[in-house]
């Protein structure tokens, strides 16, 4: 068996819906999800529904897409009321999230745990010493807003950054926990590193990216691989011997036309 992983299918778009359909079967395989699958609760759920079809396992993280709520949605439905809904909605289908026990991989080798996160940003991958106020400011100045600013809603909490700081302490208290028996496979929507949000492009929309606050889990951590998404770049890098892998399909213009979305499928273990 094998652990595969996939992010940003974006499946508002026909063309990367058209793609999933086309998807191979895995019935022995896992499938990591690293979040926006989708920008709305029914579009995750026929994402997942098709996934689910077709692998073992599913663990998905949210991607900020994921948890876009209209402006017009009352506030007690929108941020962390939305986030616990499509939680249970993955529990209706049987794909894990950050909400259940971390499962362990019935593969071959040593121990491993899957450890999907949703850790959130806090603006802190900006200029040092910006508060968030500031960062969308500097960015703004570059013609950068990420449509998070509207759409993405903290509530109950103050901020986005609010948000991050709380899941990091909460996911951060859950690793310390862990046996040191088994080594980590982390997920999360997000680069847990700044050197790793570098979008040669528009280089001031890594503020939405990350927070510096995950810098150094891969070594805090028994971690063996870091899977994470968004950026839209696809690439595997090694630091400090950890491998990190940026798993994204992304919009219909960044796949290539004749490729098969199982040729965009990561093996990660
Ligand atoms: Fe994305
Ligand atoms: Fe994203």
């Amino acid at each position: 068996m094998k652990l595969w992983a996939i992010a940003d299918l974006h499946i508002g778009h026909a063309r990367n819906r058209m793609l999933l359909e086309s998807l191979g079967s895995y019935p022995d395989d896992w499938l990591i999800v690293a979040g926006d699958a989708s920008d709305t609760p029914a579009q995750l759920h026929a994402a997942l529904t098709a996934l689910t079809a077709r692998f073992a396992r599913v663990v998905w993280v949210p991607g900020n897409h994921e948890l876009w709520t209209p402006r017009q949605l009352p506030e007690d439905q929108r941020g962390q009321a939305h986030y616990d809904r499509l939680v249970a909605l993955c529990r209706r289908l049987g794909v894990l999230t950050p909400e259940d026990p971390f499962p362990v991989w019935p593969g071959d080798g040593p121990p491993r745990l899957v450890v999907p996160m949703f850790l959130l940003y806090d603006y802190s991958f900006g200029p040092p010493g910006l508060d968030a106020t500031s960062a969308v400011a500097w960015a703004e100045a570059a013609g950068l807003r990420s449509a998070d600013e509207d759409l993405l809603s903290p509530v109950p909490f103050a901020s986005r950054s609010a948000w991050c700081h709380h899941r990091i302490a909460s996911t951060r208290a859950r690793l310390e926990t862990l046996p040191s028996t088994h080594r980590l496979i982390l997920v999360n929507h997000f680069p847990l590193r700044q050197d790793l949000a570098v979008l040669p492009r528009i280089p001031r929309f890594r503020i939405w990216c990350g927070t510096r606050l995950t810098d150094e889990w891969h070594r805090r951590f028994p971690v063996e691989t870091v899977v994470y998404g968004h950026l839209h770049l696809r690439q595997s890098r090694v630091i400090d011997g950890v491998g990190f892998e940026e798993v994204s399909l992304g919009y219909p213009h960044q796949w290539a036309d004749g490729r098969t979305l199982d040729s965009y499928l990561r093996r990660i273990l």
